[in-house]
């Protein structure tokens, strides 16, 4: 499998309203725009740094997979991403290793992208996210 850069972080919060002024104030980053992921039941604000991104998450219900996380943790960090060249070979590669996977067949992520979970057991803890942007490829 080839990992080409962390995509993303993606930081849970319970409103973007009052996320988004410490990033973009704050901190000076630039906010590239706002998007609803209604798969995920999240909104989206993501903010480029370098080649990569912060995506500050906001659950849009209860039934939010966010919504359960800040239930449980609080805001902070959800998960990584990373670009993968074929998200397809990286899936069948971790499943092959044995890792358990949240998705076995890659979904619609924000910015057109496709992307799979692995199950934090198999990743250390850490919720990790691979992802196949959406410029190249075109679903
Ligand atoms: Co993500």
């Amino acid at each position: 499998m080839v990992l080409e850069k962390i995509n993303h972080i993606g930081i849970a919060v319970r409103s973007l309203d009052e996320a988004i002024p410490f990033y973009r104030n704050s901190l000076g980053m630039s906010l590239e725009g706002i998007e609803e992921v209604a798969e995920q039941k999240v909104r989206v604000a993501f903010f480029q740094i370098g080649e990569s991104k912060i995506e500050l998450l906001e659950p849009t219900g209860d039934d939010s997979p966010i919504a359960g996380f800040l239930v449980k943790n609080g805001p902070g960090i959800h998960h990584i991403a990373y670009e993968v060249e074929d998200i397809e070979a990286a899936i069948e590669k971790l499943v092959q290793d044995g890792a358990r996977m949240i998705d076995a067949v890659p979904r619609n992520g924000a910015h057109g992208a496709r992307i799979a979970f692995i199950h934090p057991k198999s990743s250390n803890g850490v919720l990790t996210e691979l992802c196949r942007s959406g410029h190249r490829i075109r679903v």
